[in-house]
């Protein structure tokens, strides 16, 4: 057995959060900041999760010792009568999933979803942008992330008034949980706020998925969209059993792809509206090279400016702020001891704000991301999108619809947003921007 090489520190979260209770990223914030890379423990009263925030201690968790660090306990017990099974479980159903999802994730494939998403995004923005209107950013952005993941999984099997009932199912799924996130040590069995929404919320997932997916698996399984895509590669498992295996799988493929990308464009307007340098030159960039038409990947390798400013959104705004592990077996990081059974806590939001790996980390720069800098920086350093076996599968997918989005709006319009000073992030199951901030889009 491991033997402590230094003393364990203990950082007082619970004493933080009750004075940043308005806040509460403040006191995550300033807990990062007192750990400053060191492995310390959570003192959140029972709950004491370990923090790993440092590059090194992120690759062994993450990676070179993955298999003991799954995912259980705190954020995955709650949601695990969503996510079922599938992708976003542990062990050997994960394993099977992510057999059978990979290869379906290849470039090719990832780039024949593109084009058909550049399609539908320029029609969302079409349909839902009023100019001079002002409406709420968050919702803004999702009316169009939402249906366009919807349409890009389901293809043509789904009605919109289908849409119509899965999106805001998803959207109080994915929230309802939010408060057992910051109570991790109440049991499951104790009920809480949100938790009748939850089960509603699932129940209509279900009902609209599940008859998707009989009448895919009835048809032939050679159209595009995931959902053929899922069936054909599982269509040896017959029964309940293999309709609830896809299920699982696209439910937490939507779940993971629709929220994240939700959060991470909301972000997109206030930092333009705070950096006015920055804007011209995503603005310059966005005119030169799409000009008047329709946005499409043709444009993509040149809006070079953009998907750095997409980048630099997703270091100090990574829509997965926290990912909790279980801990198998004892095991020792940085020269701490992490007791078998405890909860690890992982932050790419601590970690892309460490001063020792980041010049200047509180300030917005997308020239960190300019080509040729990746070479120069810790390569866990920057980890938006997970890391080792778990790394995300919608990683170049993301790629392509943010600057898509952005592209498509910026095009036309520009945003103005209706608030002075600082946005700060909230933090619920993703790292969403305040609640309320509004904005207008103008002709450009
Ligand atoms: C800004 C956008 C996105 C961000 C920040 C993001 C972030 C992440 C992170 C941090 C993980 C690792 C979770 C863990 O280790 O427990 C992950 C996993 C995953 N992501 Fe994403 N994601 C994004 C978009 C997408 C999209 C568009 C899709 C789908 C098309 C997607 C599908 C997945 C899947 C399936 C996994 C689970 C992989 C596995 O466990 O094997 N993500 N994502």
């Amino acid at each position: 057995m491991a033997i402590d090489a230094a003393p364990t520190r203990t950082v007082p979260f619970l004493r933080k959060l009750t004075r940043h209770a308005r806040v509460p990223v403040n006191a995550f914030e300033e807990a990062g900041t007192q750990a400053n890379g060191d492995l310390v423990r959570l003192n959140m009263g029972p709950f004491r999760p370990y923090l790993v925030t440092h590059p090194d201690h992120v690759q062994h968790v993450l990676a070179r010792n993955q298999p003991n660090y799954v995912r259980e306990g705190m954020f995955w017990d709650p949601l695990a009568p969503l996510l079922g099974e599938g992708i976003l479980s542990d062990g050997e159903s994960w394993a099977d999933s992510r057999r059978i999802l990979q290869p379906l994730f290849t470039a090719k494939y990832v780039n024949s979803l593109a084009e058909r998403m550049a399609e539908i995004i320029n029609e969302l923005i079409e349909e839902t942008v009023v100019p001079g209107r002002p409406f709420d950013v968050a919702k803004g952005v999702s009316a169009i992330v939402h249906p366009t993941i919807v349409r890009l999984f389901f293809g043509a099997k789904i009605s919109v008034a289908d849409i119509n009932r899965l999106v805001p199912a998803y959207d109080v799924a994915v929230t309802a949980k939010a408060i057992r996130l910051l109570m991790p040590f109440v049991p499951e069995l104790f009920p809480m706020p949100g938790d009748q929404a939850f089960k509603r919320a699932i129940k209509a997932i279900d009902e609209v998925v599940y008859p998707r997916i009989r009448q895919a698996r009835a048809e032939d399984q050679e159209g595009n969209d995931v959902v053929s895509r899922l069936c054909k590669a599982r269509q040896d498992e017959t029964g309940a059993e293999g309709d609830r295996r896809i299920r699982d799988d696209l439910v937490a493929m939507h779940g993971a792809s629709t929220e994240t990308s939700a959060t991470a464009l909301t972000w997109a307007w206030p930092v333009l509206q705070t950096y006015p340098e920055i804007a011209a030159k995503v603005y310059e960039e966005i005119d030169r090279v799409v000009g008047g038409d329709p946005i499409s990947t043709a444009h993509l390798p040149d809006l070079v400016y953009l998907r750095m400013f997409v980048n630099e959104l997703l270091r100090l705004y990574p829509p997965g702020w926290i990912l909790p592990r279980k801990a198998l077996e004892a095991d020792v990081v940085g020269g701490v001891t992490i007791e078998a059974g405890s909860t690890v806590l992982l932050s790419p939001y601590l970690t892309h704000r460490l001063p020792r790996f980041w010049d200047r980390p509180l300030v917005f720069d997308p020239e960190r991301f300019a080509p040729g800098n990746e070479g120069k920086r810790h390569r866990y350093a920057y980890w938006p999108f997970g890391a080792g076996p778990h790394v995300c599968l919608g990683q170049h997918l993301f790629m392509m619809e943010a600057p898509l989005l952005i592209g498509g709006i910026l095009r036309k319009y520009r945003p103005v947003v209706h608030h002075d000073g600082p946005v700060t992030p909230r933090l619920a199951s993703s790292l969403r921007p305040m609640a309320g901030l509004s904005m207008t889009l103008v002709p450009a």
